[in-house]
């Protein structure tokens, strides 16, 4: 599959997590042009090289083009902005909040003058409190500024999930939802391995998702970015494949059911606070977010979530 004819994706950032992003959108073939901006010319014009150089091996032909001229973003259908200071070892998500506000104080303007029509998709984090500054900064509507939120975490409680119950990860219909952070959690309730409900599926007739495997589960998803920070010093591999996904569902309007972080206006019965929910993502956006049925537990965990970001917003003065 490809991008359709004269797509284009810019993406803000060639640290590890823009150009893995870029590099999937290649081998995807995601869009037919991948452009690369970084404020660091040196570093982005030798990743855009680097990139060009490969094109052959890619999915689909594609253009790359890039380096340190925010013009590099002219007329692009979607931008991703990845952006911004990265968690240290022992930092939340939220510990960033302050630094990167800031950053898209000066980012989201400039971009605006070269690519007013995007779709903006934010993966820096905190995502869901960046979401709704550069929402007010920028003032585009909720739809066409959003975040790449819990689909990343998504995948990864599929891949947990399809490991302990020995069938393939696409049969695996699980989502995160909540904060892009410590208070994200699954919706068990509506949780199923083909048409079985998750705690009814058995291997060799026992039933193997007790309550407390599924809080491990939960837990591990939570903490898994935490791990591989420990390990490696960040994540890139999984958010920049997560991110190519989020931009061939816009490109290809594809109206893809994918967990995104929108700015909420009633939804729950939550407003002013941006986080993930099954929605769908279509040409111009996020077109819907979806009434997912919840449990009483759920819903407090959401709303938990809420008010976990919605304190965040406070403290910054948003
Ligand atoms: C992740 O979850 C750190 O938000 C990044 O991988």
């Amino acid at each position: 599959m490809s991008g359709k004819s004269g797509s284009k994706l810019a993406v803000v950032g060639a640290g590890s997590v823009g150009t893995s992003l870029a590099y999937a959108a290649l081998i995807r073939g995601s869009a037919s042009h991948v452009a690369l901006y970084d404020v660091n010319a040196i570093k982005a014009e030798a990743e855009v090289l680097d990139l060009a150089h490969g094109t052959q091996f890619a999915a689909a032909a594609a253009t790359v083009t890039g380096g340190g001229d925010i013009s590099a973003t002219e007329g692009a259908d979607v931008v991703v902005v990845t952006a911004g200071a990265k968690q240290a070892p022992g930092q939340t998500r939220l510990d960033l909040a302050g630094t990167n506000v800031r950053i898209l104080e000066d980012l989201m303007p400039r971009l605006l003058e070269h690519a007013p029509d995007a779709v903006y998709v934010l993966v820096t984090n905190p995502c869901d409190v960046l979401t709704v500054a550069a929402q007010k900064i920028s003032g585009l509507p909720t739809s066409r500024i959003f975040s790449s939120g819990t689909v990343l975490d998504t995948s990864r409680l599929r891949w947990l999930l399809a490991e302990r119950a020995g069938v393939s990860l696409t049969s695996v219909h699980a989502s995160m939802v909540g904060e892009h952070g410590d208070t994200e959690f699954p919706i068990w309730s509506g949780a199923t391995i083909g048409p079985v409900p998750i705690r009814n599926w058995t291997v060799n007739g026992e039933r193997i998702f007790s309550s407390e495997l599924l809080a491990e589960t939960a837990r591990e998803v939570t903490q898994a970015a935490y791990k591989v920070i420990a390990g490696k010093g960040a994540t890139n591999y999984a958010i920049g494949l997560s991110g190519a996904r989020i931009v061939e569902a816009l490109l290809r309007a594809e109206n893809a059911v994918l967990p995104v972080s929108t700015l909420l206006d009633g939804q729950y019965g939550i407003s002013g606070v941006a986080l993930s929910l099954p929605s769908i993502v279509g040409h111009g956006g996020v077109l819907k977010v979806l009434d997912t049925p919840m449990d009483d537990g759920e819903l407090a965990s959401l709303h938990h979530s809420a008010e976990t970001l919605q304190q965040s917003l406070a403290t910054l003065g948003i």
